[in-house]
């Protein structure tokens, strides 16, 4: 991977924007940012800019490290110019089946011959969209955690065709820009960290159900008996309960776990959403 060069990042949201400023700051790479939305990618600069400007502020950061990070972004609305040189491009559109096939397909015309083609997708399997781009074996899943620039892993899922050197090509990336790659040899539905988040947090919500105890007390003894910095109802309220819930459906549709469960139901019909609607498990 000595000779890679060009980073683009498609899709300009939470993830995408933070992947293209921890790829940016690892001083190896030019990124192009990539969103299809209006004013998009400028609240994805502005948001980038806060982040740096915090970690300048933290001294985690010098002035000279963020400047030249964030001039390392370039920002564009189309990925056929940019992917053409591109030697990795990650795809981190929203969670939507079409949209992400459709960018592959893109992809499939528009990337250099032997860039490696990954999705962000928390749910959707690489085997699912690889085809797309009629070169499978370039492609598999890069899964980063939120914030990607405090949050150290990286999951590279592998599918069924992806090729051995670009499941190396892959893990050698996620080094580069200073995270830590786990490898999932096959292909399961939410991939390491979300099927172990899911048995818990599914455990909690039933406990609280059942009436056995208050999400507060599940939350104290998960913090203070398994050591987790977050209880799993402060955890589910800070990721977002819409993406919890849709997640679950989605699972369940692909017949694996079980339905939601009825008080997420609940909190879903009436926008109680976690943190961002001010209301979810608990009061913000
Ligand atoms: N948010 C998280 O905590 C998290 C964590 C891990 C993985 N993921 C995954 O990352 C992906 C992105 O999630 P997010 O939370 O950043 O979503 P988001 O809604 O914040 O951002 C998605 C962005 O994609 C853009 N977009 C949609 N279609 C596009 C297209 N065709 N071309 C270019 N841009 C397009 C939208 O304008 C939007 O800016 C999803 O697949 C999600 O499963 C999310």
């Amino acid at each position: 991977m000595g000779e890679l060069k060009r980073v683009v990042v498609v899709g300009a949201g939470t993830m995408g924007s933070q992947i293209a400023l921890q790829t940016a700051l690892s001083g190896k790479y030019d990124v192009t940012l990539v969103d299809s939305v209006h004013g998009q990618l400028e609240r994805a600069k502005a948001q980038n800019q806060r982040l740096v400007d915090r970690s300048v502020e933290k001294s985690r950061l010098t002035a000279e490290q963020a400047k030249a990070a964030m001039e390392h972004i370039r920002a564009s609305d189309s990925l056929a110019g940019p992917a053409g040189d591109a030697a990795i491009v990650i795809e981190a559109v929203i969670e939507d089946f079409d949209a992400k096939k459709e960018v592959f397909r893109e992809l499939g015309k528009h990337a250099a011959k032997d860039a490696i083609l990954t999705s962000n997708s928390s749910t959707i399997a690489i085997s699912r969209l690889a085809d797309h781009s009629g070169r499978p074996e370039r492609c598999c899943n890069t899964h980063f955690f939120h914030p990607v620039t405090v949050m150290q892993l990286c999951e590279v899922a592998r599918g069924p065709r992806t090729s051995d050197q670009t499941v190396a090509d892959a893990m050698d990336f996620v080094r580069s820009i200073d995270r830590t790659p786990v490898l999932l040899r096959k292909e399961i539905w939410g991939f390491i960290v979300n099927r172990i988040l899911f048995a818990a947090s599914e455990e909690a919500i039933r406990l609280l159900e059942g009436g056995y105890a208050s999400a507060e007390d599940i939350d104290i003894a998960v913090q203070k008996g398994l050591n987790w910095p977050m209880g799993p109802f402060h955890l589910l309220d800070f990721s977002g309960l819409d993406i919890f819930y849709g997640a679950m459906k989605d699972r369940h549709r692909q017949g694996e776990g079980s339905d939601a469960p009825p008080v997420l139901d609940k909190l879903i019909k009436d926008g109680k959403l976690g943190r961002k609607t001010g209301e979810g498990f608990f009061k913000y």
